[in-house]
């Protein structure tokens, strides 16, 4: 039998932003639980999951936040940011509004986070690659310009979903 006590050396917390529908919720449940839904609901107020990984022999806890995007669901701003070390920031590639939107979430995390905190562009839903509304170039060109990491993910398809999650924590490490 093994010995299942765990010292946990540090707690990581990570927020993920974005409108509502670019697949937040979903790319925590496949990160988390490796779980997808195709019927998933919209987030009210704020939830959190946490994953305990080994990085670079030290057990890292992992305290995903994830709050709506809608307006009207969302929670008191500065607690949800407040003591984050990393954001991923989300978007629909197959739907320009919410990268044109990314701007604007940008600005609000810079706002309210601390200024050292590491944040990723995530373009989610790469599955849907005949639908393509945004270019890698142009997300590529932001995050750049930004100082952001970028990847494209699927959460349906598990692509790139955990190889995000362990760049940021990573980084943050
Ligand atoms: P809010 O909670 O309202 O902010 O939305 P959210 O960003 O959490 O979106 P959610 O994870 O609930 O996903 C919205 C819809 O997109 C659901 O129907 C998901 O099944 C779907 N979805 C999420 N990720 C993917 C993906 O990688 N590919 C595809 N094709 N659909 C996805
Ligand atoms: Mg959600």
């Amino acid at each position: 039998g093994g010995d299942f006590s765990q010292k946990i050396d540090y707690v990581f917390k990570v927020v993920l932003i974005g409108d509502s529908a670019v697949g937040k919720s979903q790319l925590l449940a496949r990160f988390a639980r490796n779980e997808f839904t195709l019927e998933s609901k919209a987030t009210i107020g704020v939830e959190f999951q946490t994953k305990t990984l080994i990085i670079d022999q030290k057990t890292v806890k992992a305290q995903i936040w994830d709050t709506a995007g809608q307006e009207r669901y969302r929670a008191v701003t500065s607690a949800y940011y407040r003591g984050a070390v990393g954001a991923m920031l989300v978007y629909d590639m197959s739907k320009r509004q919410s990268f044109d939107h990314i701007a604007r979430w940008l600005e609000e995390l810079r706002g309210h986070a601390d200024k050292n905190i590491v944040i990723m562009l995530i373009g989610n839903k790469c599955d849907l690659g005949t639908l393509r509304a945004v270019p890698t170039e142009d997300a590529q060109e932001f995050a750049e310009r930004e100082n952001l990491y970028f990847m494209e993910t699927s959460a349906l398809e598990a692509t790139n979903v955990e190889s995000a999650f362990m760049t940021i924590l990573t980084e943050i490490y």
